[in-house]
């Protein structure tokens, strides 16, 4: 990356970030986290890049998903048992419909930093700085939780270490096996107002038997018992980033050591911005959030800019743009990748776009929206002939009532009893399943169609 330093973003406007008012606090805070081990390695940040180039390709597809913002008091093994088991339960029926692997990656172990929309929040004629993650402060409405602390940094540090240590456990102690995975989905799907996916579940259920009498199980082969499963976050906090990037002495680049994908949100990718200068030096793949705003000619600077030399699986283009709007934005910027002949993979987060105010006054999502988003983005993908490389959504493995809709349809007034996010509404384990169920249906839609064009 030529001369580039992981302090350079200090120079370039900045946005979304904290004031911190004690400067040593925080100078004291960046010594202790520079001097911690990273929490993920080049190597692993490498493998993702090269499964990412094959979802780039079609041969792979991309399933990130995860909390709006990780919360300090939500910390517990129950809560990243049962999100990381609903994703792995969504890959599955995702490899079935897709049929190609599928490369997991979590919203998890560093997901804090929340981009606002507004710097301040009133209340009662009471202003205070906006909740900016557990990371730099907190909810409760007093000025004592909404100051930042920079002490807030090492906690988020412990807590994404303890979360990582937990999912590499799982990864490969036998939770992951495909034969307990697909048992819980069959909990699923075994349900009378599931029954509309018994059919794809059953055929899952067929494929493994098959593979067991031909001698492929756990005990025989390691794809079978064990996944291997990657983090990401949105590098918002430039302090924690640049605490935590580290020199790798094998290729001799830069890595930033606090997740294996490090993405860059909507409102942070100025190409001149502290955000974009950061995430350009570090080797991890990238994300970049676009939006309705996001013009062909940002992003071919910003193409240009974090991926200089065209790699596959460098960047992954995150379109989120809203339901009913897809195709009034993703084909220019289809366009404009093609133009540059640059090598990306498209993903889509149905969620950002589709976030509205109930009538009951919580933030919502309807689950109908963001099926519609995923369909749109499908159909613009099959009508300009590219590539539908993967899908992003804020998702827990809890009972939550957050989002609306879904088979175990959550209604407006369900929304108080389970509302548990400290930023935006996820889908529910059974929402996600759900979800994952109609995606593989799109997927096997789109590979049959293809096949029969093969065939003429
Ligand atoms: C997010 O993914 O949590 C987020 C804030 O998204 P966006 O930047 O796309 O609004
Ligand atoms: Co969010």
């Amino acid at each position: 990356m030529g001369d580039w330093t992981k302090s350079d973003w200090r120079n370039k406007p900045r946005v979304q970030m904290p004031d911190y008012a004690d400067a040593a606090a925080l100078e004291g805070v960046e010594a202790r986290l520079s001097s911690y081990p990273p929490l993920v390695f080049a190597g692993e940040a490498r493998r993702l890049r090269h499964e990412l180039a094959a979802a780039a390709r079609g041969e792979a597809f991309l399933l990130q998903g995860g909390d709006c913002a990780e919360s300090f008091a939500a910390f517990n093994a129950d809560q990243i048992r049962d999100t990381f088991k609903v994703m792995l339960q969504m890959a599955m029926v995702l490899t079935y419909g897709a049929k190609v692997p599928v490369v997991k990656v979590g919203r998890m172990a560093g997901q804090f930093a929340k981009p606002r929309s507004a710097p301040t929040e009133v209340k009662d004629g009471v202003e205070l700085p906006s909740y900016r993650g557990d990371i730099v402060n907190e909810l409760d409405f007093t000025a004592a939780a909404r100051n930042p602390d920079p002490a807030k940094m090492l906690q988020a540090y412990t807590q994404a270490a303890g979360t990582l240590n937990l999912i590499r456990a799982f990864s490969t102690g036998g939770f992951a096996d495909m034969h307990r995975v697909h048992s819980w989905t069959l909990g699923f799907t075994d349900a009378e107002d599931a029954a509309r996916y018994r059919d794809i579940a059953n055929r899952i259920q067929d494929s493994i038997d098959f593979m067991a009498a031909a001698g492929i199980d756990g005990a025989t082969t390691h794809e079978f018992s064990s996944v291997e499963f990657y983090t990401s976050h949105e590098a918002l906090l430039l302090e924690y980033e640049e605490a935590l990037c580290r020199l790798d002495s094998t290729s001799g680049q830069w890595l930033a050591g606090s997740g294996h994908m490090i993405w860059i949100g909507d409102r942070t990718r100025q190409p001149d911005g502290a955000h974009v200068e950061f995430a350009r030096g570090v080797q991890n793949p990238i994300g970049l959030k676009c939006g309705p705003t996001t013009t062909a000619d940002d992003l071919k600077v910003l193409m240009e800019k974090l991926n200089p030399e065209n790699e596959a699986g460098r960047l992954t283009l995150i379109a989120r743009f809203g339901a009913g709007t897809v195709g009034e934005h993703l084909p220019r910027l289809i366009r404009a990748v093609r133009e540059e002949g640059a090598e990306v993979v498209w993903s889509c987060d149905p969620m950002h776009g589709n976030t509205i105010k109930s009538a009951t006054g919580y933030k919502t999502r309807p689950f109908d929206s963001v099926l519609r988003e995923v369909r749109e983005f499908f159909e613009v993908h099959g009508a300009e002939g590219t590539i539908p490389g993967g899908v992003h959504f804020e998702m827990t493995g809890a009972d939550v009532t957050e989002c609306t809709g879904g088979v175990r349809a959550v209604t407006e007034e369900d929304l108080s009893d389970r509302y548990h996010t400290a930023c935006d509404p996820r889908l529910n384990a059974s929402q996600s399943l759900e979800l994952a169920f109609l995606v593989a249906e799109e997927l096997t839609a789109r590979r049959q169609a293809r096949s029969q064009a093969a065939a003429v």
